[in-house]
């Protein structure tokens, strides 16, 4: 039997909410990711100071110790990035382990309601300073939700913002989080290295016509939606690149069934539970496997400054089907083939 070995994923993105979703999705996670950026845009409470952080944190090593079997796995923390936030916020979690601040622009996915209104304030600026001085990263949700704007162009209409933020903070480091265009794409490769982009598993498989073009399909929506053919095979390639401004972040983002498929359903795609076995599919497609180990589990950590995993994972050469359900999220393509899985 053909096997591929790799070291563990690092996740520079992830969704593992609270409570029981929390002790639902995270073991998948464990299994095979060293480590991995737990996203703060939790309710009730979402991570904004040290204390949400050590809280959060607590909740997730707790699942993590409980699980039958001991995987090295550490959660790497962040915090939201409001207008609210000050520099001593981002130094208390800093000195309490959070490696990053997020930003959510206001209104753009879930849980973004009380995102960020004005990346320009002087407060948000002395706050990204702060961050920079100490070496904290900067993650953005790269869309902004304006006037007259379709939901397929706030990425576009986000990169201005960007651009003004690399001139201004030359050395902050940056990351321009699950990338939807070809646009992004080339923003990113020619900016210096202090700028990156994560880029998920499910935006190298869909478009736009995945989500809304043979009937709506809650469990392909996500933000930034899936775009044009043209955008995916730039993302494809830039994956494949080799390139180490791109790296994995999976944007893994359980909703429960039912907040799926109802008349207002939930942006999010669950790949936690088979994010090694979709990365390998589609890498092999591409005749590109050997690119897998780069993209999945060593530019992430070189951004961040982070030793390498030293745990591995295999997986071998075996047709599967991904169940119809996990728990209460029914998964990214449910009931379709995989060519890898993990063992
Ligand atoms: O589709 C998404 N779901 N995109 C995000 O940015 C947030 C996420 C979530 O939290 O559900
Ligand atoms: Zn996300």
């Amino acid at each position: 039997m053909t096997t591929f070995t790799m070291r563990r994923l690092d996740d520079m993105h992830c969704h593992f909410r609270t409570g029981a979703l929390l002790e639902e999705v995270l073991p998948w996670t464990v299994r095979y990711a060293g480590r991995a950026i737990a996203m703060p845009n939790t309710r009730p409470r979402a991570i904004l100071t040290a204390d949400d952080v050590v809280w959060y944190r607590d909740q997730i090593l707790r699942v993590r110790d409980a699980m039958p079997v001991q995987y090295p796995f550490e959660p790497l923390m962040t915090i939201e990035i409001r207008d609210s936030t000050t520099p001593q916020m981002v130094m208390d979690a800093y000195r309490v382990g959070a490696v990053a601040g997020k930003v959510y622009p206001l209104g753009v996915t879930t849980n973004s309601d009380e995102g960020l209104r004005d990346f320009f304030s002087t407060q948000i600026q002395e706050t990204f300073r702060a961050m920079r001085g100490i070496g904290m990263l900067l993650l953005m949700h790269g869309e902004l939700d304006k006037p007259r704007t379709l939901v397929t162009k706030r990425e576009h209409v986000f990169l201005p913002v960007l651009c003004r933020l690399v001139d201004m903070f030359p050395d902050l480091r940056m990351v321009l989080e699950h990338i939807s265009t070809k646009e992004a794409v080339e923003l990113v490769w020619e900016f210096g290295p202090n700028v990156a982009a994560t880029i998920t598993a499910h935006h190298l498989y869909l478009t736009l016509n995945d989500v809304i073009g043979d009937g709506i399909r809650p469990h392909n929506g996500c933000m930034p939606m899936p775009k044009d053919f043209s955008d995916r095979d730039a993302l494809i390639e830039a994956a494949m690149s080799g390139n180490p401004k791109f790296f994995l972040g999976s944007d893994s983002a359980p909703h429960p069934r039912e907040k799926k498929e109802c008349a207002r359903g939930a942006c999010g795609d669950y790949t936690a539970p088979h994010l090694p076995e979709l990365l390998a599919t589609k890498f092999e497609e591409h005749g590109k496997l050997n690119r897998l180990d780069g993209f999945g589990s060593r530019f992430g950590a070189e951004f961040y400054g982070l030793p390498l995993n030293e745990g591995k994972i295999t997986l071998t050469q075996e047709t599967w089907c991904i169940p119809e359900q996990c728990g209460m999220v029914v998964p990214f393509r449910a009931g379709l083939p995989l060519r890898w899985q993990l063992v």
